[in-house]
């Protein structure tokens, strides 16, 4: 045998065994590239063809060629080999398309905000315009304006956090009441949704941060009925189609005569007993309100003797409590999924 043959055999001999190694596509590359390669094993054959026997030497190139051709032809096939295995193992692949797939976490409105807005709307459809006020306040929007002067002891139940001798976080959103007032002239009617704050101890009934609505309107021969009136389709909307409301005497400096407003228990409706959501009493309490005070409308510009209209301001937390049934008010801020999935 030539020297030639000698070299070739032993070299397809080693292309062989790399090629019985190879399982995917990439290792195949690397087969290729080892002898088929620019820098590869043939190539070195190549180069030694000058020290060939002077008699080989005339048709070594194409000796060498037509091993090249029988190496490149096994390296297509087994191309096609592996790709038409690793499709085969495609296919036997078996998906379960019955397998539930994993639920979307779709975010709800929080049911604070729908009490909102199911209130605005509300008195959106009677032509209330919806305002929103600043969260922190001067003394005269507070209390000054509201008839409050600095020692009227009704400040110490608004107690709050002060932020500097004159500023406060506001305690209730009656002085967007002064706010409207001032740029407008009779009638308004708005409701004013946001947060006010508190000094009070956290428990199941209270925060130190909650929210409030507030109504007002004020116009030409507006009276208590018109309050009970719009009270009592607020309360129908929100928790039921024969809600009543009523009045209980009160006190507020900015308001004359001033009530604070129940409504019929949504759990026992008005059958009292041992309901523990009204605690027997067959009603359930939503905050204060009122006929403006006189001083009010003066301190505006609006003369008493023409203007009257009233004022409301209730907790919504507190109608959250009792429109879904929750007994603790820190569930509505501890976030807890489940919990606001329930309400969704
Ligand atoms: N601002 C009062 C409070 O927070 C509620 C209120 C509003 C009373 C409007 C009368 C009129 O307790």
């Amino acid at each position: 045998m030539s020297e030639l043959d000698e070299n070739l055999k032993q070299l397809r001999g080693r292309f062989d065994e790399a090629l019985g190694g190879v399982r995917d596509e990439k290792a195949l590359e690397g087969v290729r590239v080892r002898f088929l390669g620019r820098s590869g094993e043939v190539t070195l054959l190549r180069r030694g063809i000058g020290q060939l026997p002077a008699g080989e030497r005339p048709n070594a190139g194409k000796i060498i060629n037509e091993a090249v051709e029988a190496m490149e032809s096994v390296l297509r096939d087994a191309e096609g080999a592996l790709q038409s295995l690793a499709f085969e193992s495609e296919l036997k692949q078996k998906i379960d398309v019955t397998f539930p797939a994993i639920p979307a976490a779709v975010g709800s409105i929080h049911p604070i905000r729908r009490i909102i807005q199911d209130i605005c709307g509300f008195f959106r459809q009677h032509g209330f315009a919806v305002v929103l006020g600043p969260e922190i306040e001067p003394e005269y929007y507070n209390f000054d304006a509201l008839n409050i002067p600095a020692d009227h002891p009704a400040r110490e139940g608004f107690d709050s956090f002060w932020l500097t001798g004159n500023l406060l976080l506001r305690p209730h959103t009656s002085p967007m009441q002064i706010r409207t007032m001032q740029q407008h002239r009779p009638p308004v009617a708005v409701v004013v949704p946001g947060r006010c704050y508190r000094r009070d101890a956290v428990d199941a009934r209270h925060l130190f941060q909650f929210t409030q609505i507030e109504g007002l309107l004020v116009g030409e021969d507006v009276h208590m009925g018109h309050l009970k009136g719009m009270l009592t389709g607020m309360c129908r909307e929100l928790f039921g189609a024969d809600q009543q409301v009523r009045f209980r005497p009160s006190f507020f400096p900015f308001t004359e005569p001033s009530a604070e407003v129940d409504t019929t228990c949504p759990l026992c409706r008005g059958a009292g007993g041992e309901c523990r959501m009204c605690g027997g009493s067959g009603w359930i309490e939503l905050g204060g309100s009122g006929m403006v005070h006189p001083n009010v409308l003066r301190n505006m510009d609006y003369d008493p003797a023409v203007y009257s209209g009233w004022a409301f301001g209730f907790g919504v937390e507190r109608m959250a409590l009792v429109r879904y049934d929750i007994d603790d008010i820190r569930r509505l801020y501890e976030n807890d999924p489940d919990f606001l999935y329930q309400l969704a």
